[in-house]
């Protein structure tokens, strides 16, 4: 059994759904209170045990590097000024993990993100995390989709459940057996509600063993050129087989301004020092 080391997490989209905000910020760096979403992603893959991790960016995406470095005039002045918790809690995001950067070079889509970390993953399992995809649980669902490659061998998708009108919006599972880790029989991305095979959907959370490289490498662009990581799952479904694991916890889909703003509200709520009087007020404005 080989052992999952590295993540790839692809950053290179353009966030068109968050412009005018994206047009000069990535949109992986909106934040969520205080931390901007891709350090819950960081976060994630280093609490499932992923110390490298790689980062398939494009243009306007330097603020990423620049967030997961030292900030030597930050932290000097933070020094000077004695905010002790804060400068240890700014010293820790660059110490957090050891990141490679990859420029995606033309935006081609998510199989093609994937493909262009393949001489940096080399030939071991890997792991993907989608940033968008925002997660609180008590066993991080990157740790889950981990623990389920190790149980299975073979290359695993995170699931959860969702509802019909939800569908159209991602990859669906097609489950040969009903279990909590269950092999698929196949994936359908974006289907009409009629045509789903389940109600599961990808969540964004997935571990690959190295011969999805093959698959993605013959994978034939779309009409708009893009290469779909589900086409080339399909593929790795008929040679290998792939499993499907349904996750536990609570999430959000912050490409979504409604679920950016339901995640707001759930670590709102959470945080120490904002809780009591954000609850307060959200009760105040909802008579
Ligand atoms: C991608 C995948 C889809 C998955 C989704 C999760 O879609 O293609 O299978 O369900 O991420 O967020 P995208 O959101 O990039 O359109």
């Amino acid at each position: 059994m080989r052992k999952v080391r590295k993540a790839v997490i692809p950053a290179a989209g353009f966030g068109t759904r968050f412009l005018p905000a994206t047009k000069a910020m990535p949109k992986e760096m909106l934040p969520i209170i205080d931390k901007p979403m891709i350090h819950y992603a960081v976060e994630e893959a280093v609490k499932a045990g992923i110390r490298d991790i790689i980062f398939s960016t494009g243009r306007g995406k330097r603020s990423l590097e620049d967030y997961f470095d030292h900030s030597y005039e930050l932290e000097d002045q933070l020094k000077k000024t004695g905010k002790k918790d804060l400068l240890k809690e700014i010293e820790d995001i660059s110490d957090m993990a050891e990141i490679v950067y990859i420029r995606q070079k033309h935006a081609l889509g998510l199989g093609h993100a994937i493909l262009r970390a393949k001489d940096v993953i080399g030939d071991e399992p890997f792991a993907v995390i989608l940033p968008d995809m925002l997660v609180d649980s008590d066993v991080p669902y990157m740790k889950q989709v981990i623990e389920a490659y190790e149980e299975t061998n073979r290359s695993v998708l995170g699931v959860k459940e969702t509802t019909p009108d939800k569908v159209s919006l991602y990859g669906i599972a097609d489950p040969a057996e009903s279990a909590d880790t269950f092999k698929l029989k196949g994936v359908v991305e974006k289907p009409a509600p009629e045509d789903a095979p389940s109600n599961l959907y990808i969540f964004g959370r997935y571990v690959f063993t190295p011969e999805l490289f093959d698959y993605l490498e013959k994978t034939k662009p779309t009409l708009g050129g893009e290469i779909m990581l589900t086409d080339a799952i399909s593929d790795l479904i008929k040679s290998e087989g792939v499993y499907g694991k349904i996750l536990e916890g609570t999430d959000f889909d912050t490409g979504d301004k409604l679920g950016y703003l339901q995640a707001m509200a759930w670590y709102g709520l959470k945080h120490n020092d904002l809780s009591e009087e954000f609850s307060k007020y959200l009760k105040e404005i909802n008579q």
